[in-house]
């Protein structure tokens, strides 16, 4: 995999920092930028094509030419872009990681490619739930915002692949985001052939066995990384936290899931929930909930009908607001503690206008002021313009033939209203 540091400073103005991780098509590093003595947080994915010289080898052992090699590595780069502009052509969805900027620099001599993403710097589920419990409330709002994002996937017919907690990330604002669509397969296209590399412990059993799936396996792995938040950070079958997991008793796990046990029940997670995720990640896929937006449906109804745990759900949208406040800390850093409950009734009120995203009266109030000043700044521009131009007298001439009819049509009107109230 090349290095990153060879690229500084990235698109002129980004100093790399630390290395956030690893997957398993690249590295992401945490960049800087300073500018008018701000400093700008972001993540940077490097993707490298062919990943390293032992790739480069086997490719050129594989086929014939260097040509072959790159255009086989073309074609990879290409496959990855369509997945960027999909995510650049989405700035404004709120449940997708933004990109903000990308470039693709030849490596080995012209016959791979480098891939640099830039995206915003968040804070991953993986992170967040190993330092945090997380409450039914919570984790049926990750589940609603995962769907959103699966729901892009749907409309540009792929299938993600990939959802797992480290590529589901929190924003300042509480919105929850999807990330990492490299891995994504065209519908038509799938069929099996999942990368030995993928991470088995969401993968849902078809997958993981290489027969022919669809995008249900995505609804699957959300209905696993739900079980994981509600199970300290642990998926279905492991030893329960804090027991260190073995690689045998990880490996047992993984097997019982993928032959079909049925998940076991999650103490204290009341069984509405506890239905939603056995739906999603049901063993037949026939069982399975139609689609994202099914399973996107069931968890706000559950959502809607849990008014007296709403708060969680206020104040879980806030989390990064308050740590935002805090100067001079990387974004990725979250305040250690989640707010205790407050009382049903407040929770209530100010849960109607954050769930059911239904404008709320100051919204509505601030858009007719803003309605009616633009209708008189309108009239007062307009009767101005005629003024200035000594139009009135004109237009006075013109429309006075016709202001008995005008007048006598508005009396027939108010008589009518009159008749009518009478
Ligand atoms: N935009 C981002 N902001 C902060 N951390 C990120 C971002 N994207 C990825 N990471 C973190 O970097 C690590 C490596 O990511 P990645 O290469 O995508 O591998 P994987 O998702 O398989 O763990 C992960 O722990 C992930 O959570
Ligand atoms: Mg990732």
């Amino acid at each position: 995999m090349a290095d990153i540091s060879t690229y500084e400073p990235l698109w002129g103005s980004w100093r790399v920092g630390e290395l956030l991780g690893e997957g398993s098509i690249g590295k992401v590093y945490h960049v800087t930028r300073e500018e008018y003595g701000r400093t700008s947080h972001a993540a940077v994915k490097i993707i490298s094509i062919p990943q390293n010289e032992s790739a480069l080898k086997s490719l050129k052992e594989e086929f014939s030419d260097d040509e072959a090699v790159e255009n086989y590595c073309q074609a990879q780069v290409n496959d990855i872009e369509s997945k960027i502009d999909m995510v650049i052509n989405f700035p404004a969805h709120n449940n997708i990681v933004g990109i903000q900027d990308y470039f693709v620099s030849p490596s080995y001599g012209g016959l791979g490619f480098d891939v640099l993403v830039r995206m915003e710097h968040l804070t991953s589920l993986a992170d967040y739930a190993s330092r945090e419990p997380l409450s039914a409330i919570m984790v049926a709002k990750i589940g609603e915002d995962v769907c959103r994002a699966l729901e892009l996937c749907n409309l540009f017919r792929i299938i993600h692949r990939d959802i797992k907690p480290e590529n589901i990330f929190l924003t300042s604002r509480g919105d929850i985001k999807l990330s990492d669509f490299y891995k994504a397969r065209q519908l038509e296209r799938t069929m099996s052939g999942v990368s030995k590399k993928a991470t088995h412990s969401y993968m849902a059993p078809e997958a993981y066995h290489n027969l022919e799936y669809d995008s249900s396996v995505d609804t699957y792995s959300l209905g696993i990384v739900m079980y994981y938040c509600l199970n300290k950070g642990r998926g279905p079958f492991f030893p329960p936290a804090p027991a260190p997991v073995s690689s045998a008793a990880k490996k047992e796990a993984i097997a019982k899931r993928i032959n079909g046990e049925p998940l076991p029940p999650l103490e204290g997670v009341d069984s509405g929930l506890f239905k939603i995720i056995t739906r999603a990640a049901a063993f037949d896929k026939d069982s399975r909930y139609e689609g994202a937006t099914a399973m996107r449906e069931a968890l706000a109804a559950y959502v809607k009908g849990k008014s007296k745990y709403t708060q969680e759900a206020v104040e879980f949208t806030g989390i990064e607001k308050a740590k935002k406040g805090s100067k001079g800390k990387s974004p990725a850093t979250l305040p250690p503690k989640m707010p205790e409950r407050v009382s049903p009734v407040s929770a209530r009120s100010r849960y109607v206008q954050y769930e059911n995203q239904q404008p709320d009266f100051r919204v509505k109030f601030h858009n007719t002021v803003i309605n009616l000043s633009t209708a008189i700044l309108v009239t007062i521009i307009i009767v101005m313009f005629i003024k200035f131009l000594n139009l009135d007298k004109e237009i006075y001439r013109i429309a006075s033939p016709y202001l008995p009819t005008i007048a006598s049509f508005f009396t027939n009107i108010w008589d009518k209203i009159l008749g009518f109230i009478s």
